[in-house]
């Protein structure tokens, strides 16, 4: 059943890849020997992010903002210096090294979740850093990364599989590639076993701006945007949006704050009919993604998560960069989707109530 609908996946998909080659081109690192029903992966298990990196596609341009890298050459925080997220025990303080340890980093408020799972709080090392690292003890996650808070554990696992097997390979894959060639099915199905059950009111994570001028902000540490020291203001264009730490404390990975996304005047409304069907082209994205868009099946949450992200996969299943069973069931969809289609519908669903 699953190896059928991965090969009709992959033949329907064929002229679109044949298309989208040269974007992507990934050097084959390593041949299987055994037989697969498709492609070899290209990557072997003991591959580091930093291996991977090479072989990684480019950002979709016309929507590159939604692939946030840290600049070069920024100023690197003390790694001595202490720091205690405000709200936490004053007795916590931490070394900005310990704030980034990637097998034990903070968990600010224990209390205020069920326990963790090992793999989720420590990672295995060397290949596996704790999750809660990039997708925090809420699961929900910085830009750069994704909110899996409320995915269910078959879709985590198909995703991991697409990870391992280079079926996702956009510049901020590499860390889960990883991680994918080290982990088993049982691994995803016990992180998940807390992920899944995210409290929806903890799934709540992005505040949605409509606006014609947004507060200036940077690029920073991790990818992150953080609003500038002053009080000046820039037009957001029709083709940006500005995804912002609340605060700058999202270094500390305090959870506590999430992020505003600051969209064009007309997004949302636009947003919310691509999602009807784009007037008759296509099914509405709630006749899959379920009431609300809060997931169906084998159709991942889209409501109120954060707008890069939707933005990133939308913009990769176009490129050919997410492909396969990654794409699934979206093929028949994302061919009616322009680039701005995919900017509005992804305002639209950061602004629905997770
Ligand atoms: C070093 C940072 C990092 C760590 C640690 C990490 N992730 Fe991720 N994860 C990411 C990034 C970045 C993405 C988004 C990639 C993209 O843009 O396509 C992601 C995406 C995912 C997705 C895909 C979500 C979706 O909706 O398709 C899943 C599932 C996932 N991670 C699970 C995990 C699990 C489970 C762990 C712990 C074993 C983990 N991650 C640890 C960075 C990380
Ligand atoms: C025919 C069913 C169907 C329809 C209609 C549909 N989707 Fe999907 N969508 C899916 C499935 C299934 C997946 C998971 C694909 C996979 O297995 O990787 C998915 C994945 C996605 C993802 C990636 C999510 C993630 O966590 O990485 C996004 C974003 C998305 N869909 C947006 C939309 C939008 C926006 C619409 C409407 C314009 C829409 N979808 C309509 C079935 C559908």
């Amino acid at each position: 059943m699953r190896v059928r609908k991965f090969v009709i996946a992959v033949l329907a998909l064929a002229p679109a890849l044949a298309i989208a080659a040269p974007a992507h081109k990934i050097a084959p690192v390593h041949k299987a020997a055994a037989p697969k029903p498709a492609e070899p992966s290209p990557f072997t298990p003991g591959m580091t992010a930093r291996d991977l990196t090479p072989l990684m596609a480019k950002p979709y341009a016309p929507l590159a903002f939604a692939y946030p890298v840290a600049p070069a050459g920024l100023p690197r925080p003390d790694p001595t210096a202490t720091f205690t997220a405000t709200g936490a025990d004053p007795a916590m303080k931490l070394t900005m090294r310990q704030i980034g340890d990637p097998n034990n980093p903070p968990d600010w408020f224990p209390k205020e979740h069920a326990p963790l799972p090992e793999l989720a709080k420590h990672g295995r090392a060397p290949h596996v850093p704790a999750c809660i690292l990039c997708h925090l003890p809420n699961g929900n996650g910085h830009p750069e990364s994704a909110s899996i808070s409320g995915l269910t554990a078959n879709y985590m696992i198909e995703q991991m599989h697409a990870f391992r097997d280079g079926e996702r390979t956009n510049i901020r894959a590499p860390a889960m590639i990883e991680m994918a060639l080290e982990l088993s099915d049982k691994d995803i199905r016990d992180v998940a076993a807390y992920f899944t059950h995210v409290p929806r009111q903890q799934q709540k994570w992005i505040r949605v701006v409509e606006t014609s001028r947004a507060p200036a902000t940077h690029v920073g540490a991790g990818g992150v945007r953080f609003f500038d020291k002053g009080g000046e203001t820039v037009p957001v264009p029709p083709d940006m949006i500005y995804e912002v730490a609340e605060s700058e404390e999202v270094e500390l990975r305090n959870f506590h704050f999430g992020f505003a996304d600051y969209v064009p005047v007309g997004s949302l409304a636009k947003g919310r009919i691509v999602s009807l069907g784009n007037h008759g082209q296509m099914r509405s994205c709630a006749s899959c993604h379920g009431e609300d868009f809060r997931g169906h099946d084998d159709a991942p949450r889209l409501a109120g998560r954060g707008a890069y992200y939707l933005i990133r996969q939308l913009a990769d299943m176009k490129s050919g960069v997410r492909k396969g069973a990654a794409l699934g069931k979206m093929k028949d969809i994302i061919p009616h989707l322009s680039d701005a289609d995919i900017l509005n519908v992804s305002a639209f669903m950061a602004s629905r109530a997770p």
